[in-house]
């Protein structure tokens, strides 16, 4: 049995390397410029100032990574944020003695503002909350539908998005129906026809990914919701992709409720996602987490992000995230996404996969998805990682998610094409 002596050790042990700061040696941003490539750089060379910026990530130089899909990586500028953050945040120095570095009680228009302006709304229908997944619970939890009334979504919604209707369904019978999308999806009034075909005298919700997760294909988000809106439906947009993938406006897409989780295409920090709710819808959504101000209707959608003490620092990433892109210039940054995901497509193409990516283009942008059979997932998945340091999203038996986002070099690109075509050559029947 321990006595305390020995439990204390124990833990002076355990703790010490966690706690010692070899300042010389975990230099962040060592090697990291300070500013970011001057913008004319790109009029003369574009490859050369995507590869200026790419120094602006952590991500080591000899890996290439192709799941920004599942997180994205943050770079100096956005972790610069929130180092800077922590450090307003921990000196407890506010002026006000009622001011405290905590949220949860507050407006925060200072990160909702620039992120409004980002995303195509008014400041008071966003709520800063962790994720999509979080914001996505709010909504399914947060509407009344009564047993049997329908909710109809795609066959391809990320867990986050499909199990806050699940949970609704077991807990208070209401009926989740999906549609069932082509692989590819041909054309944007294929998506139409089938939710149009599926719709019931009982539906009252229509939920889907702007951007599935399965396939990246770019649903029509804004036929959808009018769709929606002209049968009295309530649409609700899981947008977890596409903040800093490409150009967002929610007015202009007309949905009732948009969610999303800029950790991934705009580089956000982990944990600050959004939840939008139309004006006119806000007093529809009961809270689900619940402090004072949830009765407070003037608040607006301010009150779904009251949720106790939280992490300001992220927020202040989040913000230089909306910054650099904007200094990038978003028209840049969804250019690039599509060149290099046209890039990848086109030679997986030529090596005889099939492509489960829409052939419009219009249907598509930083995500490229394949089925690569024979060839298998995750074995795949896990020899590119431990053979190559390439990381592919892998989904089993044959499917390939290929993410391209604009720190993404060409280079990179061919060094997984001629890994996977080593692969192949040694797999040729799987
Ligand atoms: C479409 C979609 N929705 C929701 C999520 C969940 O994101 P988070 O874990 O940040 O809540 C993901 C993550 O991949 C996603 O692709």
């Amino acid at each position: 049995m321990w006595d305390r002596r020995d439990f204390l050790s124990s833990l002076m042990v355990g703790a010490l390397p966690a706690l010692s700061w070899n300042s010389a040696k975990d230099d962040l941003f060592a090697g990291i410029p300070e500013k970011l490539p001057d913008k004319s750089l790109y009029e003369t060379n574009e490859e050369v100032y995507w590869s200026e910026l790419r120094r602006q990530f952590l991500i080591p130089r000899d890996e290439v990574y192709l799941n920004n899909g599942t997180v994205g990586s943050s770079p100096a500028p956005v972790l610069r944020a929130v180092i800077e953050g922590y450090r307003n945040a921990e000196r407890l120095a506010q002026s006000d003695p009622e001011d405290y570095p905590i949220w949860g009680y507050a407006a925060w228009n200072e990160f909702r503002d620039p992120l409004a302006e980002f995303v195509g709304c008014k400041r008071d229908e966003i709520a800063l909350v962790r994720n999509a997944t979080e914001a996505n619970s709010y909504i399914a939890n947060g509407l009344d539908l009564k047993a049997g009334e329908e909710v109809l979504m795609t066959d391809q919604e990320h867990p986050g998005g499909e199990h806050p209707w699940n949970l609704k369904a077991r807990r208070y019978g209401i009926v989740v129906k999906k549609v069932e999308l082509p692989k590819p999806v041909p054309n944007a009034a294929a998506v139409l026809n089938l939710f149009e075909d599926a719709l019931t005298p009982r539906t009252r919700v229509i939920f889907f990914s702007h951007i599935p997760t399965v396939t990246g294909t770019v649903l029509p988000a804004k036929e959808l919701c009018s769709l929606a809106r002209s049968k009295g439906i309530l649409s609700a947009v899981d947008g977890a992709h596409v903040p800093g993938m490409m150009k967002l406006n929610i007015h202009e897409i007309g949905c009732d409720m948009y969610t999303s989780s800029p950790h991934k295409w705009l580089q956000a920090p982990k944990g600050c996602g959004f939840l939008y709710v139309r004006d006119e819808v806000i007093d529809r959504l009961w809270n689900t987490i619940v402090t004072e101000g949830w009765d407070e209707p003037k608040l607006r959608a301010e009150r779904f992000q009251r949720i106790g003490s939280s992490n300001v620092p992220v927020l202040c990433g989040l913000k230089a995230s909306i910054e650099l892109a904007n200094e990038i210039g978003m028209d840049r940054i969804e250019k690039r996404h599509r060149q290099m995901a046209d890039y990848i497509l086109q030679e997986m193409t030529k090596r005889g996969v099939t492509s489960w990516t829409s052939p419009d283009p219009a249907l598509r942008c930083g995500i490229s998805t394949v089925s690569v059979a024979p060839n298998k997932m995750p074995e795949m998945e896990y020899w590119m990682w431990k053979e190559k340091k390439i990381r592919i999203r892998g989904g089993a038996p044959h499917k390939v998610r290929l993410s391209t986002p604009y720190y993404l070099l060409h280079q990179d690109i061919d060094r997984y094409l001629a890994a996977y075509d080593e692969y192949r050559l040694a797999h040729p029947s799987a």
